[in-house]
């Protein structure tokens, strides 16, 4: 299987000092270990301080958001070919928190997955139900829905990451028992075999909600996770490292 994916997603977090201050700790303490990378998602704003600080190859970066244009009259936004013009190899696409505060949409999603793809970014697609949709016990039914409308238009010989997010557990403390996130896992890992026959063995399932350093290693015994999508405890050098050393 692929290498586990350690992807810390800052949000609307850190000035250009604080990035400063982060990368030069980042770099005096972190030691690559054997298959395990981490991919960045800072804010737009600091990722020409990520591509001047040269980071070891264990390391990647990506853009939060982009648009599905590759350039044009769309002030205030920003497209995937300036994302790979900054050195990204990732664009997080359908955050939940890109569906619910701003209203973006499955097809959104597909369209953000394709104009990724064509500029030779690798889109992780965030997917997961509401606490309401939990209760109503349509998780299944949901992230089956989200998974296929971002696979609409992917292109097939491009690669793809997908991140399974209960929108409940982000930013919460709150998280699925390990044989819940395993029952989800196992369902989406079938689900993309159907779609993509082998290749879609290949394609990484990242675990998101409230990761941190005492629930990780519990989280990553589940055979079907191959990474954690992170976001309070990657602010920290120090919560980072923990998680990707467990
Ligand atoms: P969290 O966020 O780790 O703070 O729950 C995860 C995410 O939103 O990707």
């Amino acid at each position: 299987m692929n290498r586990f994916l350690v992807a810390a997603n800052w949000k609307m977090n850190k000035t250009s000092t604080e990035t400063a201050e982060f990368l030069r700790e980042f770099k005096e303490k972190f030691q690559a270990r054997d298959h395990r990378d981490i991919i960045f998602f800072p804010t737009a704003l600091s990722l020409s301080q990520f591509q001047e600080a040269h980071l070891p190859s264990p390391i990647a970066y990506g853009g939060q958001n982009c648009l599905s244009q590759p350039s044009g009259a769309f002030t205030g936004e920003i497209s995937a070919p300036l994302l790979a013009s900054y050195g990204c190899q990732f664009c997080l696409v359908g955050h939940s928190e890109r569906r619910t505060l701003f209203g973006e949409t499955d097809a959104d999603v597909a369209k953000k997955v394709k104009a990724i793809q064509e500029a030779g970014l690798i889109p992780m697609v965030c997917i997961g139900e509401t606490e309401k949709q939990r209760l109503a016990k349509e998780t299944l039914a949901v992230v089956q829905r989200q998974m296929t409308e971002a696979l609409a238009l992917a292109l097939t010989d491009k690669p793809i990451a997908f991140a399974y997010e209960p929108v409940w557990a982000i930013g919460t403390g709150l998280v699925p028992t390990v044989a819940e996130i395993a029952e989800v896992h196992t369902f989406l890992r079938q689900l993309l075999v159907q779609k993509r026959g082998n290749s879609g063995e290949n394609i990484p399932l990242l675990y998101g909600g409230s990761v941190n350093s005492q629930n990780a290693r519990d989280i990553d015994s589940v055979k079907e996770v191959n990474g954690f999508l992170i976001g309070g405890a990657s602010l920290k050098v120090a919560s980072l490292l923990e998680i990707y050393s467990i």
